[in-house]
Order: C-alpha cells, then structure tokens, then sequence
C-alpha cells in the first residue's frame, strides 16, 4: 500500500481531497498526522510556486510523496484579482466573509462579472515532481447565496448554472469545479503511480 500526505490542515479541503482521491492501493494522510509539521508561509508570486514550496516541504519532513494544492479566483475585470493573494484579500487575518465583502464592494459598480476558480496540485516524490492544472469558469454574483461549502463559493456561479457553489452538495462541485478538475488529472497520474 502506497501512502501520500496531503499537504493541508484545512478540514474542508482534506474531506473534498479524500473524497476525490480515495483509490484502493493508497493511503491518503494529511499534515495532521505529523505534528513535527510546521505552517509553510504561502508567500510564493504564483500559484504554481506556493503549491510547490507545500508538497516539497512536507516531502523532506515526512518522508513520503506529498500533494499540495494553491487555488485563485481569477476576476477577468481585477486584472485576475485576488488571485494567489485569495486567501488574504482583505488582509492577513481576514476570514472569509471578510475576503467575500471586499470583492463584492470592489465589483459594486462592475457589469463584466467573468471570473474563474484555478486549481494548481504539485505532486512531489523522492525523485520528481509534477504540476496539475483544472479551472472553472464562472460568474461573481452581486449577492450572496447558499450557505454550503467555503470561501468565495457563495459568489461563485460556475458557466452553465444557476446555482453557486455554496448551493450545491459536494458531489456536484467536486465534478465540476477547479480542484475537481485538477484532481481528475492527478488521480488518472497516480492510478499509474501508486
Ligand atoms: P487554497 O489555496 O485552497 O487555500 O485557496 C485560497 C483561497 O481561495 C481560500 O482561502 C478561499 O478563500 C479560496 N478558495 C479556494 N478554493 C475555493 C473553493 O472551492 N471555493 C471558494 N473559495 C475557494
């Protein structure tokens, strides 16, 4: 049995991860199975660097191959604002309803609404590493809506919906939307992997 560490302390992600990766020859741990873990400052200039700099560390502390995701939400009409800087959009400490109100008043008096969610996975093992990519197109809403799933979902409505994030089950976002997507093609790759 192969094992792989997520490199995530956030209990969403790592039930939505699991949820996506459950293959029968690999056990899937988190970083909270190794307390000697530290926090990694998420400081890179691009999704890509972040998502990197996690798997890599925790690969060299733990040992094993590790997955590590960095998602943006891309505002076409932002310049693809907030982009890497998502999780602190209205500041360091900013939770997120706090990144939700910020963007919602920054798009006040914009009609172009197109936006889209990217997902970057780096995958690490002692050897190599490798990059995987899903988006999802979407539309920011003028209000919220729906009350499941976390950060920017209540404002998002992906291309072709009329339901945010926060109003559909896991099963439906995960099928549809960035890390869904980019999972898809880190699972297919560790199917051969593992
Ligand atoms: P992370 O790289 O997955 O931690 O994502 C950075 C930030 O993007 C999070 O703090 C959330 O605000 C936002 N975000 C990431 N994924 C999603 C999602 O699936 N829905 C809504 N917001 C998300």
């Amino acid at each position: 049995m192969n094992e792989i560490v997520l490199a995530s302390r956030n209990p969403n992600k790592i039930q939505e991860l699991r949820e996506l990766l459950s293959l029968p020859d690999l056990r899937v741990l988190s970083t909270t199975d190794f307390p000697e873990l530290e926090e990694v400052d998420e400081d890179a200039l691009t999704l890509e660097g972040n998502a990197l700099k996690k798997a890599h560390y925790v690969a060299m502390v733990t040992g094993l191959p590790s997955l590590a995701d960095d998602t943006g939400l891309e505002v076409t009409a932002l310049n693809g604002a907030p982009g890497v800087f998502s999780a602190r959009y209205a500041g360091e400490q900013a939770s997120y309803d706090d990144n939700v109100e910020k963007l919602l008043s920054q798009m006040e008096d914009i009609e172009q609404r197109n936006a889209q969610f990217r997902t970057v996975v780096a995958f690490v093992d002692a050897d190599k590493q490798w990059i995987f990519e899903g988006v999802c197109t979407g539309q920011i809403s003028r209000y919220r809506k729906g009350v499941k799933g976390f950060g920017y979902d209540p404002i998002f409505v992906p291309d072709g919906f009329e339901q945010s994030f926060a109003e559909m089950g896991s099963e439906q976002k995960n099928s549809i939307s960035h890390r869904g997507l980019a999972m898809k093609e880190a699972v297919a790759f560790l199917q051969k992997w593992a």
